[in-house]
């Protein structure tokens, strides 16, 4: 079972390819969080997998609170985790560990891919020129074969790229990260033709549209899937995203 969480379609690429070579179920986190859907049976042998993109180097919030609140039916043979950043994790992989054995779970393997970032909330982020991206995507592509063949022989491994200064980031700028994550500043130009994408999108089902513009709700995890999905790139953050350019896998 593998159990996925994504904005812009790099995590549930890397979720679907695992997924597909081993036959499994996906879940969309999401989904199952609206749908109170915690419990969860697994077969004799089955094992099982959490892939989410990194937040401000960390698993995001409702990866952790999915995870505390779920229950299974049956102990895993395996468990794994692959996340996909921009450029690199932090503590992830410590902290997640922690989260995953609250629930009596012991943290197998830890596999990351740096995907092109999506981050363009601050100033100063943007997306990465298409070069860089492709060439992540291709990096990604390659490195696939090797994970399945881990995941195949239930190896014990971890290759997390954690960057400088791992435990402060994670643990000072990521535990107050969605303090002040909001989706407040969103807001869309008159470029926006209603065409309701952006509220398609949403992992959280947060936008609705309103005399044809959208309008955020306040549960979001910043994942900019609105924004960079827009077809006319009509949807901004405050001021930070001016001129930044657009990306979502699979284009
Ligand atoms: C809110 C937010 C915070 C992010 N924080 C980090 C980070 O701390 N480190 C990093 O390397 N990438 C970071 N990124 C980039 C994403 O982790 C990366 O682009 C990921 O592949 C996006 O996955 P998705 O397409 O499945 O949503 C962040 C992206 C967002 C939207």
């Amino acid at each position: 079972m593998v159990f996925y969480y994504s904005g812009c379609g790099n995590s549930k690429f890397i979720a679907q390819s695992i997924a597909e070579a081993f036959d499994e179920k996906m879940i969309f986190i999401p989904e199952a969080q609206r749908n109170g859907d915690f419990e969860y049976s697994l077969a004799e042998k089955e094992m099982i997998g959490f892939v989410f993109p990194i937040y401000s180097w960390r698993s995001p919030h409702l990866v952790d609170e999915f995870v505390e609140k779920l229950k299974l039916n049956g102990k895993p043979s395996y468990v794994w985790t692959a996340v996909t950043c921009g450029d690199n994790v932090g503590e992830t992989e410590k902290l997640f560990r922690k989260e995953l054995e609250k629930i009596g779970l012991n943290l197998n393997a830890a596999f990351c891919f740096k995907m092109p970032n999506t981050y363009v909330n601050m100033i100063g982020m943007n997306v990465d020129k298409p070069e860089v991206a492709e060439e992540k995507i291709a990096k990604a592509k390659e490195k696939l074969p090797n994970v399945i063949d881990m995941i195949k022989n239930h190896a014990e491994y971890s290759d997390m790229i954690k960057g400088a200064f791992p435990r402060f980031k994670s643990n000072v700028i990521g535990s107050g990260f969605y303090k002040w994550a909001s989706d407040e500043p969103f807001f869309s130009t008159d470029e926006c033709i209603s065409c309701g994408m952006c509220a398609k999108v949403c992992p959280m089902q947060n936008i609705t549209l309103e005399n044809g513009r959208p309008v955020w709700h306040g549960n979001c995890n910043t994942c900019d899937a609105c924004y960079h999905h827009c077809p006319k790139h009509a949807i901004q953050y405050g001021k930070a995203t001016r001129g930044k350019g657009q990306y979502f896998f699979g284009v």
